[in-house]
């Protein structure tokens, strides 16, 4: 082979594994792990342990929903701003790795939007004292949640 042959060879296969790592990158970051469902909406195929892992997320929301709506009811703007943030991007942490790479880069949008709400919400409960405000921040904030819901749902993978 003449050095310019195998100069081009070696691009030829840097180039291919661009291709490979640019492929990898998608499927994880952006794509996820997603068919479709027969109603229409997106199937995030999960293994049993990562949708339990959403599912109890979940399950958070509504307990924090209930603290605020509680708080709001009562005026308590110092309860209202706590359940706010047990709800915000400190609950989003410690995310395995291996569920991020399953999530559609559009619902880690839409999952991390909300609980960046929260944070708001909760710091706009704090220095504005406001319960109308509040709500009306949390009917919006909601809606993500009703958006959400309308476009994907959970499966757990054949053979788990
Ligand atoms: C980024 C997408 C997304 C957002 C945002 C989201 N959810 Fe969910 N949620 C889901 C999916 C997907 C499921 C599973 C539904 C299914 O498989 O049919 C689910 C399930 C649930 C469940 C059922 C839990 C269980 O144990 O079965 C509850 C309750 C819930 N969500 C509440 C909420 C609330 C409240 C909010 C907003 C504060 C919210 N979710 C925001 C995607 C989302």
């Amino acid at each position: 082979m003449t050095p310019a042959a195998r100069q081009r060879t070696l691009l030829a296969v840097i180039a291919a594994l661009l291709l490979v790592i640019a492929g990898m990158a998608y499927k994880f970051i952006v794509a996820g792990s997603v068919v479709a469902a027969p109603d229409g909406r997106r199937t995030i195929v999960l293994a049993d342990g990562e949708r339990a892992f959403v599912l109890a997320e979940m399950r958070g929301f509504v307990v924090g929903l209930q603290k605020l709506t509680d708080a709001l009811a009562r005026d308590d703007m110092k309860a209202a701003a706590a359940a706010a943030s047990s709800m915000g991007m400190a609950a989003a942490h410690d995310v395995p790795g291996t569920l991020v790479a399953k999530l559609p880069l559009e619902f880690k949008t839409m999952g991390f939007g909300v609980h960046r709400e929260f944070d708001a919400i909760a710091l706009d409960a704090q220095s504005l004292g406001d319960p109308k405000h509040t709500l009306k921040q949390l009917a919006a904030t909601l809606a993500q949640c009703v958006a959400c819901h309308a476009t994907y749902q959970f499966a757990l993978a054949p053979g788990r």
